[in-house]
Parts: C-alpha cells; sequence; structure tokens
C-alpha cells in the first residue's frame, strides 16, 4: 500500500486559517472514516489548545518525535477517533538545534516513513518560512494554502509558491504540489468577490471549489476544545467543511 498522503497547511502570513483549516479537516475526514494523524507543527500550539489539550500537561510531544527520543506511534495522541501529535512551546528550540545536523530539512520526512497506519497526514505550520515550514514542505505530498480574498493575499502567495519551489529543486523533486482554500469569504463584501475572480482565473482548479464562508461558530469552537461538527453541526462552517472534505476525497488535480 501507497504511504498516507501526507499534507502540510501553509502560509507565511497568520491569522489566515491554516490552524482552523487543519483541524476541522482532520476532524472532517474521520467522520468520513479516514484513519487521520493531525501534527500540531506550530510553537504558538494553537492546534493542541483548540483540541482541549493543556500543553503544558502532555507527555509526547512533535518535539520529542523530532529530537528522536519517542517514536510517533509511542507520542501520538488518540482524540475523537484521530491520533494527534500534540506541540508544546519548547518546539521554537528546534529550528535554533536543528540548525547544525546535515539532514536539518528532511527530519519530519524521515520520522513520518514510520507512519503506517495513518491514510492522512495533517501538518500544521507556524506562520514562517523558516526551518519547521521548510521540513513540513519537504515531508508533504500536497500544501495546502488557505487564503482570504483581501488585497495582498496574493501578494503573499507568490512568496510561498516561490518557497515551494525552492523546496522541490533543493530537496524533494517529487512534491510537493498546491492547492488553494478559499476561507472567511463573506459574499457581502464586493472586494472578496472580486479577488475570488482574480484567484480562481489565476490558479484554475487548483483552487477548491468547496469555499469557506466566514463563520461565527468557526471562530468561537476553539474555546470549547471542539471541531465545527461537534460545536455547531448545522452551521454554515460544518456544512463548508463538510463539503471541502468530500472533495478532498475525490481525484485531485494533476501536477
Ligand atoms: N471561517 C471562519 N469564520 C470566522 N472566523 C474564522 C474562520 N476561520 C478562521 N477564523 C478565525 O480567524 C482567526 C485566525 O485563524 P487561524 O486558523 O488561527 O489562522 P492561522 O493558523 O493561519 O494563524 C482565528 O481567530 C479563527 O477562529
Ligand atoms: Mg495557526
Amino acid at each position: 500500500m501507497a504511504g498516507p498522503d501526507i499534507i502540510a497547511f501553509c502560509n507565511q502570513k497568520g491569522g489566515v486559517g491554516k490552524t482552523t483549516c487543519a483541524l476541522n479537516i482532520a476532524v472532517g475526514l474521520t467522520l468520513l472514516r479516514k484513519k487521520v494523524l493531525v501534527i500540531d507543527f506550530d510553537p504558538q500550539a494553537h492546534l493542541t489548545y483548540s483540541l482541549g489539550l493543556d500543553a503544558h500537561h502532555l507527555t509526547g510531544t512533535v518535539y520529542s518525535v523530532m529530537k528522536g527520543t519517542a517514536p510517533i506511534s509511542q507520542a501520538a495522541m488518540p482524540i475523537r477517533g484521530m491520533s494527534v501529535l500534540p506541540a508544546t512551546l519548547e518546539l521554537a528550540r528546534l529550528e535554533t538545534e536543528m540548525a547544525g545536523l546535515p539532514e536539518k530539512e528532511s527530519l519530519l520526512k524521515k520520522r513520518l516513513e514510520d507512519v503506517s497506519d495513518a491514510q492522512y497526514v495533517i501538518i500544521d505550520c507556524p506562520p514562517a518560512s523558516g526551518l519547521l515550514t521548510v521540513n513540513a514542505l519537504v515531508a508533504c505530498r500536497e500544501v495546502f494554502i488557505p487564503l482570504q480574498m483581501e488585497f495582498l493575499a496574493l501578494k503573499g502567495m507568490s512568496r510561498l509558491l516561490t518557497l515551494i519551489e525552492d523546496v522541490k529543486k533543493r530537496y524533494n523533486h517529487n512534491a510537493p504540489t498546491y492547492r488553494v482554500i478559499p476561507t472567511r469569504y463573506d459574499a457581502r463584501k464586493r472586494l472578496n468577490n472580486a479577488i475570488m475572480d482574480k484567484v480562481r482565473e489565476r490558479f484554475g482548479d487548483r483552487v477548491f471549489k468547496a469555499v469557506i464562508r466566514e463563520n461565527i461558530a468557526v471562530a468561537e469552537a476553539p474555546s470549547f476544545g471542539l471541531s465545527i461538527f461537534e460545536y455547531a453541526p448545522k452551521s454554515h462552517g460544518a456544512e463548508d467543511y463538510l463539503d471541502l472534505c468530500r472533495e478532498i476525497l475525490r481525484k485531485r488535480p494533476a501536477g
């Protein structure tokens, strides 16, 4: 059997919806009966907190896995049908600690070779283009880019595409390809619509047809440690994320 589909959620800009997408898509795919491993790869540990975990009381974390002190199978925690590799603030030290290693860009890829029982691996990246993000880009098969339909979003996106190209050339020749998730969309905003048209024109079928609308329940759910499916199963947010998950399960574009 081929290995899991490894997906990194990236955008150097913060607050665009990476963590929200990573978490709700992981739970959504689990609801659609897929086996999912979620990795919080951001030292801010927002995904970890959003699952209701207390980063101060964790034994196994992504840091210990990266340091080689625990295998993923031991460090990952079973939470609501998924396997979760949480983050703690010590992850922030990792970039400095890895800096001298010869294979510093492909450490995560190596660690993920042990994963045999997941169909999807979801990696939530920090809002930066440092060594953690590069590790995620080297390890993944696809990059999902959450994008708000705002004026500066496209500018940030071209920087990310340059980084992806660079990683592809230097470390990871087969991968990754990328897809765009339009998020926090508000149809009442003229600018949102204009930029959505531009994004679809420019990136074609790399843009998911499913669109995540701006939805208050999506923003509220993490403070209860819940995904949108548990917090507000009848909300627009739950509907949009389910559509998106179904689209992920269908065929992906070539290249
Ligand atoms: N569809 C949405 N509707 C409303 N608020 C959202 C939506 N998606 C994300 N948010 C909110 O936007 C903020 C940033 O999202 P987050 O996923 O943390 O971004 P990132 O991980 O890129 O920094 C959070 O407060 C989150 O709750
Ligand atoms: Mg985040």
